[in-house]
């Protein structure tokens, strides 16, 4: 049975874009609505919202939670890596705030045949939606030893990816979750660690399926795009009406945050060329100020109510 998501670190999105009557918003990641919902009653009585989501479910769920602000939103089953076509369909020009909530949502792990959890017994499928072309299962069957091997050290960072991927090779086809655990469990036991020996190996495939890595490189530069400048003047300090728009983006594992850091990182510092530097870059400005050098994560108590909210890093930025 689904089970309704929590949004992690609400009031820390809510106060990071202080959406304000008559401001547009962008959420990429819909889900069940809730980061939404707080931004359409924190911008009432006019604020507007684009909200995406690849997954038909998420949608539907949120179409029913958006209910009372109906009039104020569009959502739209889509990428958010097509923000900047979403964005012209609707003839937005500039945003003033943008949040995504990157991964999965706890209705999709706790849908067990949507095949995200190693705990309940399911196809292994683990697409967030049908537009993503390979399930987990086409993965696991179609893969060399090889590029098996890689994507379970690249993306689950796990120790014993070339163990687990000969054992998945040896034992293919693998169709289901269950099975797939049972050839992990054989070649990398449960150690002192307190994480489950699958956890990586189900993280790399859910990243590679949805290709979720390349989408976050491929969404920060249409959404600074599409964020309001500042106007002259005003700083980050002193926020005022009109200010830049912001972007807030909640990562949930090291790999995803360190894409976010270093594109933030990149695009809050003027570069110019060194003198004696060899070879020319292009010089320009920074587009964006960080508004927190350190990620917010989730107070003890929010931890406490949501234990899946532990791993959350919110980062946030401001156009220049
Ligand atoms: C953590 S949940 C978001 C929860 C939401 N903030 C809320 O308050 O209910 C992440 C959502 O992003 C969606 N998603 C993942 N990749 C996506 C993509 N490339 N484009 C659009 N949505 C995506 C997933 O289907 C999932 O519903």
């Amino acid at each position: 049975m689904e089970t309704p998501h929590q949004p992690v670190l609400y009031q820390e999105i809510i106060h990071a874009l202080q959406p304000r009557r008559g401001g547009r918003y962008v959420d990429g990641t819909l889900g069940a609505g809730g980061h939404a919902r707080g931004i359409l009653e924190a911008s009432v009585p006019d604020g507007q919202l684009l909200g995406l989501d690849v997954d038909p479910q998420a949608l539907a769920l949120a179409r029913k939670t958006l209910a009372p602000y109906e009039e104020r939103i569009h959502l739209v089953q889509a990428s958010y890596t097509s923000l900047s076509a979403q964005l012209a369909r609707f003839g937005w020009d500039k945003v003033d705030g943008i949040v995504l909530d990157l991964g999965a949502s706890s209705m999709q792990f706790d849908t067990p045949e949507r095949g995200f959890s190693f705990a309940h017994d399911a196809p292994l499928d683990m697409r967030f939606g049908p537009s993503m072309l390979k399930t987990a299962a086409d993965l696991v069957n179609e893969y060399s030893e090889r590029e098996l091997a890689d994507l379970i050290y690249r993306y689950g960072e796990e120790r014993d990816s070339r163990k687990i991927a000969r054992a998945i090779v040896r034992a293919r086809p693998i169709h289901t979750t269950r099975e797939l655990v049972v050839v992990i469990e054989a070649v990398s036991p449960r150690r002192g660690d307190r994480i489950h020996p699958a956890t990586r190996t189900f993280q790399a495939l859910r990243i590679a399926v949805n290709e979720e890595l390349a989408s976050i490189e491929e969404v920060l530069p249409q959404a600074v795009a599409a964020l309001r400048r500042r106007p002259d003047g005003s700083s980050v300090a002193h926020r005022v009406e009109g200010s830049g728009g912001r972007l807030a983006v909640i990562s949930f594992h090291s790999l995803e945050d360190r894409t976010v850091k270093d594109f933030f990182r990149e695009q809050s510092r003027d570069l110019v060329n060194p003198p004696y530097e060899q070879i020319y870059k292009e010089e320009r400005k920074a587009t964006l100020k960080e508004v927190n050098r350190k990620p917010i994560t989730p107070s003890d108590e929010e931890i406490k109510s949501n234990p899946r909210a532990r791993s959350a890093k919110l980062r946030i930025v401001e156009k220049l």
